[in-house]
């Protein structure tokens, strides 16, 4: 039985899971940035920007999809090798998992670019399915390089861990991922039919396996940074994962409303996304209560702390309020594909998932480079600061920009560009917010690249 709350091993090189981080941080401010180009699209549509709107935008999502695919790949490398004491099944394997994600990555960018500036548009270069619009022979390269992932991470699992159930759901978590991301590489002439399948992709993900691996790598932080009992957080993570699994494949239903789908969708996506809620909320008073009650709060990586708590709380809000709030059929008929759901988008993918690798990345980086959990976290602090008040900024903007849609486009049947007119402040807004959400990345990144040592100066 494994009783420890302290990682077995301190000095264990880190190198490749570090390098991951880096390259999840380098992509995520290039996704920032092709937000805000996108944002100020909506402001200033006759800019001479090089780049249409559409290419932006499908940089701006499958670079997030990238770089949380990356992030999960260096936390899990990072916490399993910790949890394996130091051993991983293969760390050549591990290096080349990182140079081929890489090289597949810039291919990719590359051929997005291409495409965005030569306006030679062709299946060559991207298949067309939001959030996933990498072309097929990039799906094939990347479903083989996910798989060299799975077998080295499965390996160390299988060969060196205690395999308990934090490490088992962290396996399904991630097997689950790579099998569903194998049903957005069929296409279907029948538009109903492809997009039913195009929803288990990355929907499936986000309400199902990723919240898998996120509820582990939530346990394993939690393990470390809060002293969490083990044997609890395994306890906690049994009832949250059984919840999850259970509203999340039906909750994804919310999905299938209006696609042409039988009816009695309405009915079993209403009900099941209604619930789904309910385990994160579940999170959040167990660890809430767990981090504050119980347990030592001194650990002097505080800033991992920050973002953990942070993570969870905001998960809650995104996923489950902003998500609950256009959730039933007779919501969601007003609401469906308004500002008010990219509200709900960006702030439910920045608390459950930007903020938990963000998390995982302050846990590992003064390990990684200085060998201990103290270093200088004022940087870290400000871009924190920046990067919530940024989102939460532009989450409220577009929500009131969604709200102005619902009333005047979908109630009072106005035109759409006209409302949009309307919406134009909260357009405003979200670009001040996203432009405070940037420098949060820059600075985030910047910590990542060149992190500095703790001073005397400075408390603890
Ligand atoms: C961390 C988990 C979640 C993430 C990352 C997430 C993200 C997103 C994103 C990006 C969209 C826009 C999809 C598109 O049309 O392109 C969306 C739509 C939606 N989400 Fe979530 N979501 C999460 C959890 C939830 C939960 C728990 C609920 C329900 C309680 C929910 C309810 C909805 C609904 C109803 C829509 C459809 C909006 C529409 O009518 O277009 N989501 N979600
Ligand atoms: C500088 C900050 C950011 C800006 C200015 C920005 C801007 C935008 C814009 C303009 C769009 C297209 C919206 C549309 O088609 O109407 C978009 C979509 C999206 N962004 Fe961002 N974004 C930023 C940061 C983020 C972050 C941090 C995340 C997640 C962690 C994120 C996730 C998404 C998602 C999921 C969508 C698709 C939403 C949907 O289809 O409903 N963005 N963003
Ligand atoms: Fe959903």
């Amino acid at each position: 039985m494994v009783t420890d709350s302290k990682p077995r091993l301190r000095e264990a090189t880190q190198e490749v899971a570090g390098r991951f981080f880096i390259f999840a941080g380098l992509l995520f401010f290039l996704q920032v940035i092709f937000g805000l180009a996108g944002a100020m699209y909506f402001l200033w549509p006759n800019l001479p920007v090089p780049l249409n709107f559409n290419i932006i935008r499908m940089l701006h999502i499958n670079a997030l999809i990238i770089w949380l695919l990356a992030g999960f790949m260096g936390a899990t490398y990072y916490l399993l090798k910790e949890e394996a004491g130091g051993r991983l099944y293969s760390e050549r394997l591990a290096k080349w998992n990182l140079w081929l994600f890489c090289i597949g990555t810039f291919l990719i960018v590359a051929g997005y670019l291409y495409m965005g500036l030569s306006g030679n548009y062709s299946l060559f270069f991207s298949e067309g399915r939001e959030y996933i619009e990498a072309p097929r022979w990039a799906d094939i390269y990347l479903v083989a390089v996910f798989g060299l992932f799975l077998f080295n991470t499965l390996m160390t699992i299988y060969k060196h861990t205690q395999r308990d159930a934090i490490t088992g759901l962290l396996a399904v978590g991630l097997i689950a991922l790579a099998f569903f991301y194998l049903f957005g590489m069929k296409f279907f002439k029948n538009m109903s039919l492809d997009f039913y399948f195009w929803w288990w992709v990355v929907h499936l993900w986000v309400e199902g396996c990723w919240e898998l691996i996120a509820a582990s790598l939530y346990a394993l932080l939690a393990i470390r940074l809060f002293g969490f009992p083990r044997q609890r957080a395994i306890k906690y993570l049994y009832i949250e994962a059984g919840l999850v699994v259970f509203t999340g494949i039906l909750g994804m239903g919310h999905h299938y409303y209006w696609i042409g789908t039988p009816q009695y969708w309405l009915l079993l996506g209403g009900f099941f996304s209604a619930l789904e809620p309910v385990p994160l909320f579940i999170m959040v008073l167990d660890s809430l209560r767990l981090a504050i009650k119980d347990r030592r709060l001194n650990h002097p990586n505080l800033l991992a702390q920050y973002w953990l708590v942070g993570s969870v709380i905001i998960h809650f809000l995104g996923a489950g309020l902003w998500g609950f709030a256009q959730t039933l059929p007779q919501v969601n008929r007003w609401t469906h594909g308004t500002q008010f759901t990219a509200a709900h988008g960006h702030i439910a993918f920045f608390g459950a998932y930007a903020m938990l690798i963000i998390a995982c990345a302050y846990y590992a980086l003064p390990r990684w480079r200085f060998g201990g959990d103290s270093f200088d976290q004022r940087r870290g602090f400000y871009s924190f600061l920046l990067m919530v008040v940024g989102v939460m900024g532009m989450t409220i903007a577009l929500s009131c920009a969604g709200i102005i849609q619902v009333f005047m486009e979908r109630l009072w049947g106005l035109p759409f560009l006209r409302v949009q007119g309307y919406m134009s402040f909260f357009y405003l807004m979200r670009f001040v917010f996203g432009l405070l959400t940037v420098t949060g990345v820059g600075l985030f990144f910047f910590d990542l690249l060149m992190p500095k040592a703790r001073t005397n100066m400075e408390g603890s």
